[in-house]
């Protein structure tokens, strides 16, 4: 299966992705993965200032999947830029690098685009909106607030020519009408999904499992929820979209690709299986072998809206 595909203004030489805050800046892989085999990665998401994260455990598993409270814990802005960027301006090559940005205020957004933009070594921003571990907002992610959609989205359009990927909730009730106002507000691409809420509790002692209490679901039990997700906004966009949530095996890429997704992203399946996602991309080779499919591409061509 020939797995080139034209996105965001590039050719990725491949549709697989690590996702936003599961391959740090991409240095930290160096001696686990050959980052150029890749399609690309999202970094973890930057904030403002440098982040130290919630309190430990941050992560715990359960049968289905991983629950995560990181906090966002990251070097900030100018660690972010004067430390983590270079290295990728000077080593990733072949693989596209999406900057991930995540602000705890509109303004920070705009800050963080503003301050970025003159880097080199990526191709777009992802703009997380759908963190659901900010406790400075109560844990209501903008992603959920459609005005503050709009009002971040169009606020980063103004301040950048480069790519913006909206990256959107699984528990949005109105996910059609957000992933339109991000695209009126210039978005190129939707993103999804974000972990989903959840809470895992010890059964003795009835405290919960994560050191910040709630958390983030991801792997597996996130597919479904990814998956419909992305069904949704290919039904309401024609925008790139990017599915994220449970990809592990060629199968789970593949029915993200039916869904509508033009890239899928990969995170929890490499804290297990540190190749999976280069494992991935051979695999998807194989997969269309069996079937009878020539390039990811044709996965996409009886969705409602082929967009690339
Ligand atoms: C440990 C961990 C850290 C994450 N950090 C971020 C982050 O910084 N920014 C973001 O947009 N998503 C973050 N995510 C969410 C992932 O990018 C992805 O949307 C989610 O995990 C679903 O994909 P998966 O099931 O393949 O892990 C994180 C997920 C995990 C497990």
């Amino acid at each position: 299966m020939r797995l080139t595909t034209h996105v965001l203004g590039v050719e990725f030489q491949n549709p697989v992705l690590l996702a936003a805050g599961t391959c740090g800046f991409g240095v930290e892989l160096i001696d686990v993965i050959d980052l150029e085999a890749l399609g690309g990665f999202v970094t973890k998401s930057i904030t403002l200032e440098p982040r130290t994260g919630n309190p430990a455990p941050r992560v715990t598993e359960f049968d289905s999947g991983m629950m995560n409270s990181i906090g966002l814990a990251n070097p900030g802005l100018v660690g972010a830029r004067d430390e983590k960027l270079p290295w990728i301006a000077a080593n990733v090559r072949r693989a596209h690098v999406l900057v991930s940005v995540a602000g705890h205020t509109v303004d920070e957004y705009f800050a963080l685009i503003e301050g970025l933009d003159q880097s080199d070594g990526f191709v777009g921003f992802e703009i997380n909106l759908s963190c659901p571990n900010d406790a400075r907002r109560d844990g209501v992610p903008f992603a959920l607030d459609p005005d503050a959609v709009t009002e971040i989205m169009s606020g980063c359009r103004a301040r950048t020519q480069r790519p913006l990927a909206a990256k959107l909730a699984p528990n949005d009730p109105a996910l059609g009408k957000t992933v339109k106002r991000a695209e009126e507000a210039g978005a190129d691409a939707i993103t999804l999904v974000n972990t989903l809420p959840g809470l895992l509790l010890n059964p003795e002692s009835g405290d919960a499992r994560l050191g910040q209490g709630a958390g983030g679901v991801s792997g597996p039990a996130l597919r479904p929820s990814g998956i419909r997700a992305v069904r949704e906004a290919r039904s309401n966009t024609s925008l790139p979209l990017l599915g994220v949530g449970g990809v592990l095996a060629p199968e789970d890429a593949v029915a993200y690709g039916r869904a509508g997704a033009a890239l899928v992203q990969m995170g929890t399946a490499t804290f297990a299986a540190p190749r999976a996602s280069t494992d991935l991309i051979a695999g998807l080779g194989r997969w269309g072998r069996r079937h009878g499919v020539s390039a990811w591409d044709d996965l996409r061509a009886g969705t409602e809206a082929q967009a690339g």
